[in-house]
């Protein structure tokens, strides 16, 4: 590749990439390496593990920021800081009801989990279901399960908050609020979240279903069934019964969430019984639950949706297609992040390894290279990475909001390596 004129528009260093190779150049890997333990914490306060950060403005640990990130720097040495994430989080659950925050403070036990400070720290809000996934990888990459042992009856409660607080009468599954599934603003709510005036417990809680939040619980199920395997020998009935629930939990989702005529996965109002008819980059989430979940006909209508023009823009998914009412890039962080518009790399990521496990390797390879491309073209513009990219037409793929934010996007360091080698450092 090219060396890339730092003075050159940040439109041209992406439109030379990503007619190139998917491999990233040195600066997305440089950037990575010189910055990436910034992201590291040792034991402090209440957390009594190592643990990670999203840095930029957010200096607690995020569910599924710590979960991409150890991941993401696995070579770099990261996987005591996931394991000891997902520890501190089994340590802060409650024991009787299975509850855990998205976020976890050293300092305070009841954190507000917002970019805004001042925000109530009550939200009903609980961590995503990634944490077992994100245990179970970090003691594959370690060869090390015992080390969980400990926290096998947190598990089990995780596990059955879902099975028992948010599930509805037909096996479909609920976000508490759009922001608990980490997408804050998204187009599928019309109100985001307790924070918001427009809030109503009747109406609102627990009305969203959506394909990220039923894909992460089939992983999470899959993950709970290795280590019960790891741990007791394999083939033992509370591993079966974890397989059987993930197995059933991806049924109903395509049974249920699946658009025949569209070709593509619908979120749901639990509350009014109504599909909600947004197109939003978690429509292909499903790709990334792993074998036997989708047909092979389900799986290429995916493909076909995101990479047509209203959801795929030269920088990657758009988290809100341009067709919607809704679609902006504005730079926004409080009280919402923006994801009616911007490109996320942790959602690119998802898709990009949920092409590759399902054999789409050009497609994979093409989402890595605008991944990559947007990175860098942040790093020659802004110095620093942000935690969202302009997707419209004319901006260029421009940094928005939370300057220094590292987390998922040091997913750049090996997401397309991971592609030209067939890896998914994700599959369970
Ligand atoms: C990162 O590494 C540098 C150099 O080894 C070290 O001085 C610094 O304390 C580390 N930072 C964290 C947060 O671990
Ligand atoms: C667990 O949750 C229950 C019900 O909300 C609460 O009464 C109890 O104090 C919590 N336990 C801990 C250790 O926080
Ligand atoms: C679900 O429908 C109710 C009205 O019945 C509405 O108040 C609520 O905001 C809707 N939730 C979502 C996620 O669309």
């Amino acid at each position: 590749m090219a060396p890339l004129n730092p003075l050159a528009s940040t439109a041209l260093a992406i439109a030379l990439l990503t007619t190139a190779t998917a491999s990233p150049s040195s600066v997305v890997k440089d950037y990575v390496t010189d910055n990436y333990n910034s992201t590291f914490r040792e034991p402090q306060g209440i957390l009594n593990h190592p643990y990670l950060v999203p840095a930029g403005p957010y200096d607690q640990e995020w569910d599924w920021d710590s979960v991409f990130t150890g991941l993401a720097l696995l070579p770099l040495g990261s996987a005591p800081y996931l394991s000891g994430s997902m520890k501190n989080f089994f340590e802060a659950t409650n024991m009787s009801t299975g509850a855990v925050t998205i976020c976890l403070d050293p300092s305070d036990p009841h954190p507000s989990c917002s970019s805004d400070p001042a925000a109530n720290a009550e939200s009903g809000s609980h961590a995503k279901p990634l944490l077992v996934q994100g245990a179970w990888l970090s003691a594959s990459h370690e060869g090390d399960y015992d080390q969980f042992l400990e926290h096998r009856p947190a598990m089990v409660k995780l596990l059955s908050y879902w099975s028992t607080q948010r599930v509805t009468d037909t096996g479909l599954y609920t976000w508490h609020d759009q922001m608990e599934s980490g997408a804050d603003d998204l187009v599928t709510s019309p109100c985001p979240s307790p924070r918001s005036d427009c809030w109503s417990d009747e109406a609102d809680a627990n009305s969203l279903v959506a394909p990220d939040l039923l894909t992460f619980l089939i992983r999470e199920h899959r993950a709970y069934a290795n280590f019960v395997d790891a741990w007791d020998g394999e083939g033992g009935d509370e591993a079966q019964e974890h397989r059987g629930q993930a197995a059933e939990i991806g049924r109903v989702m395509v049974e249920q969430l699946w658009d025949e005529e569209e070709g593509t996965f619908r979120s749901f109002n639990a509350t009014s019984g109504e599909i909600i008819e947004k197109d939003v980059y978690n429509l292909a989430f499903p790709l990334f639950a792993g074998p036997d979940v989708l047909t092979d006909t389900q799986a290429q209508a995916l493909v076909d949706r995101i990479f047509a023009s209203d959801m795929m823009s030269a920088y990657g998914v758009k988290s809100t297609s341009s067709n919607d009412e809704g679609y902006n890039n504005e730079p926004t962080l409080t009280p919402y992040s923006n994801w009616q518009g911007p490109v996320w790399v942790v959602a690119n990521a998802v898709i990009t390894y949920g092409l590759l496990d399902h054999g789409f390797v050009p497609e994979a390879r093409d989402l890595a290279a605008r991944t990559a491309a947007v990175l860098e073209a942040d790093i020659l513009a802004t110095g620093t990475w942000h935690e969202c990219f302009d997707s419209s037409e004319g901006g260029g793929g421009r940094g928005l909001a939370a300057d220094g934010f590292l987390s998922w996007n040091t997913l750049g360091y090996r997401l397309a390596d991971d592609v030209e080698a067939g890896e998914n450092p994700f599959a369970i």
